[in-house]
């Protein structure tokens, strides 16, 4: 946690924004009245609300005997229910006119194009669960997909969860050693992967990099490889084969695998403030019926609508919202692989206009990259076709917002800018396209099912406009499960700082109006063009190179990735020079991936520090955003080391 235990807000925004009412006329939501009845009825009786839709929209094997069990942090939703993700993903939509519907309109980034109809998805996922079966994989087993963007990626996923096997997605921008760590940590039996994929007209070498992550990954037997790219790959005989080889004679027939409500669905790793990533578990019921209806409430979802989130499926916006929430609707998603300004900046608009996209999600580091490259790229295309826009991943500036409107939205879309999180599972706070008078850099009111308070370190309420920390008072059913192989370290991260509530490690403010106001995270995370990467883990890449002896890593506010890596590195001895600040640009990104690249490499002398010994990081803050500090030095141990990285960063 922070240092200081209050924190200062001073965004003041004013601009309101009522929803359309052509477009409230046929919302989901349509009336304060409905939303102030749903969300008071899953207040006070959560198990008679979520038990109800968990009826209505989900297909059960056997129905859940009981609804909730339990208080946070130890719950238990559906118990003595039966069902299966991927059964409802798929099986269900063919007995419905759906069969015949695009499940996934994909487009590579060299403009080849696939269209998988709802029978087509079904095919491919029971050929390939058949393969894993053949593969040796049993239920419980954790896989690892280390992929593209390609249906490939959807596929092994909806694949895993029909055996009852729990995937765990690597983000392809990761390097070997973060695929070896995670490998380790699962302890995963099979990694799915690809030659390559395609960025920037360049080839990402995924294999390449299992290849190496696999001299460090003893539980890994096998290996299948997609072939993507046409690049040169090294196959290892009796390891590794290829995925068109294996599915060719595969069948077609692969019963779903009936598993408990609380079986794990899937693993995805995320940055922790101590250094070692955290596994963070989903179950399958409760996270497949948080992820369906959010789909349905906040971007409005009809049987008609091309709906478009632009994230990687390696975090967890693409897990939720490219592939769960969407595919049990049975909507039409469309899934793109490569890189927004390639061949140019045009490249998403062109996409929307070709698909005739209706609904648009993506992240506000990618809203300030397309204002900087400027009105002329969407301008060239017909945007007409989009009734609504979304954000995540970072508080969202409110200008940015403003552009995103005028600029994208026309003036005609309403914007949901949605707070949640990996461990959250799906949007937990967020407007209601069509009731909620929007205000830009604000992400709304709570959904039904979330009861959120902003307290102060000590636990109380706080009034309105105060900030504080942004908690969860009630569970909900996709909330995380566990951290995987170490529930203490769940416990003590999430529910040991006010007891009784899940801390987000959010700051936030609420407004006179309810609204919540985001501020950002309270702890030493940072969150770099909408990721959240531990500055912990650059530390520990920086002291693993011979001639570092100590480093501070900070966030400072980036123009276009909303925060950029800023290292402070104490030497072992010797001066520093441009050389090493390239060559230690280098070694992070080596040790990480290209994500974690820093932003600038600063050598000092010495790093300022508590008496204690604790890193005085908001100092460091201070320093690297340019700001003159104002932060109490009372107990740093020698000021001078403070004037001396402040004369020479003026
Ligand atoms: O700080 C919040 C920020 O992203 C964090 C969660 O990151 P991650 O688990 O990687 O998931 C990102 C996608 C869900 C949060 O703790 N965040 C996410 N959405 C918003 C946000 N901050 C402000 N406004 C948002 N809409």
């Amino acid at each position: 946690m922070s240092e200081s235990s209050s924190i200062d807000s001073v965004l003041k925004e004013t601009r309101t924004f009522a929803p359309p009412a052509a477009f409230t006329a046929q919302a989901n939501i349509r009336s304060e009245e409905q939303y102030n009845t749903m969300w008071q009825r899953a207040k006070d009786d959560p198990a008679g609300f979520w038990g109800d839709l968990a009826r209505e929209h989900l297909h059960w094997f056997r129905p859940f005997d009981t609804v909730l069990e339990g208080e946070m942090p130890e719950t238990r939703w559906f118990s003595g229910g039966t069902i299966n993700a991927s059964y409802n993903c798929l099986d269900r939509h063919l007995e419905t006119e759906r069969r015949n519907k695009a499940a996934i309109i994909w487009e590579g980034e060299p403009g080849d194009t696939r269209v998988l109809r709802y029978q087509d998805l079904h095919r491919e996922v029971c050929r390939f669960a058949n393969v894993l079966k053949g593969l040796g994989v049993e239920k419980g087993d954790r896989i690892t997909l280390y992929m593209p963007m390609i249906p490939e990626l959807t596929i092994a996923m909806l694949a895993c969860a029909r055996i009852g096997a729990v995937h765990s997605i690597i983000f392809g921008g990761f390097s070997a050693d973060a695929v070896a760590d995670r490998n380790n940590d699962a302890q995963a039996r099979i990694v799915i992967t690809a030659d390559g994929g395609w960025r920037r007209g360049r080839e990402v070498p995924l294999k390449a990099a299992v290849d190496a992550a696999l001299e460090k990954s003893p539980t890994v037997e096998k290996v299948v490889v997609v072939r993507r790219t046409g690049g040169e790959v090294d196959m290892v005989p009796d390891r590794d084969f290829w995925w068109h080889e294996l599915t060719e004679g595969a069948s077609a027939d692969c019963d779903a695998v009936e598993v408990d409500a609380e079986h794990p669905l899937f693993i995805l790793y995320t940055s922790g403030s101590t250094g070692k990533p955290k596994g963070v578990l989903h179950s399958t019921a409760g996270y497949l019926l948080g992820t369906t209806m959010t789909t349905q409430w906040v971007f409005d979802l009809k049987e008609d609508d091309t709906y478009w989130c632009t994230a990687d499926i390696g975090w967890i916006t693409g897990h939720s919202y490219i592939t769960y929430g969407p595919l049990s609707n049975g909507a039409t998603v469309v899934m793109y692989e490569g890189a927004p300004n390639w061949p140019d900046e045009g490249r998403f608009w062109e996409i929307v206009e070709k698909y005739r996209v209706s609904i648009f999600y993506t992240a506000p580091t990618a809203i300030r990259a397309f204002i900087k490259w400027g009105n002329q790229w969407p301008e060239k295309y017909d945007l007409s076709s989009l009734r609504l826009l979304g954000t995540v991943g970072e508080p969202i500036n409110p200008e940015a917002w403003m552009w995103y409107r005028e600029v994208i939205g026309q003036e005609r879309c309403p914007i949901v800018d949605t707070w949640w999180q990996t461990e959250t599972g799906g949007i937990m706070i967020s407007p209601l396209p069509g009731i909620t008078a929007t205000k830009p850099g604000s992400c709304g009111r709570p959904l039904p099912g979330v009861v959120p308070d902003i307290v102060s370190s000590d636990g109380t309420s706080l009034p309105a406009n105060e900030g504080g920390l942004l908690v969860m008072r009630q569970p909900w059913p996709h909330m995380l499960r566990t951290l995987y192989g170490d529930h203490e370290r769940f416990k003590q991260v999430y529910f040991s700082e006010i007891p009784g509530c899940y801390f987000a490690g959010d700051g936030a403010r609420r407004d006179e109006d309810g609204y919540i106001w985001v501020m950002g995270r309270v702890d030493d995370v940072i969150n770099v063009s909408g990721h959240r990467l531990s500055t912990m883990e650059i530390e520990s890449a920086l002291v693993a190179h011979e001639r570092v002896a100590e480093a501070a890593v900070v966030g400072f506010p980036h123009e276009i990735k909303g925060e950029g890596i800023f290292c402070f590195v104490t030497l072992k001895d010797g001066e520093g020079d441009e050389a090493l600040q390239q060559e230690l640009t280098q070694h992070v990104r080596d040790q990480i991936g290209a994500l974690a690249t820093p932003d600038r490499v600063r050598f000092a002398p010495a790093l300022p520090k508590t008496r204690s010994g604790k890193i005085m990081r908001r100092l460091l803050r201070d320093i690297a955003a340019g700001r003159e500090s104002v932060q109490d030095t009372t107990t740093l141990e020698d000021l001078s080391v403070l004037a001396r990285l402040r004369d020479e960063e003026e």
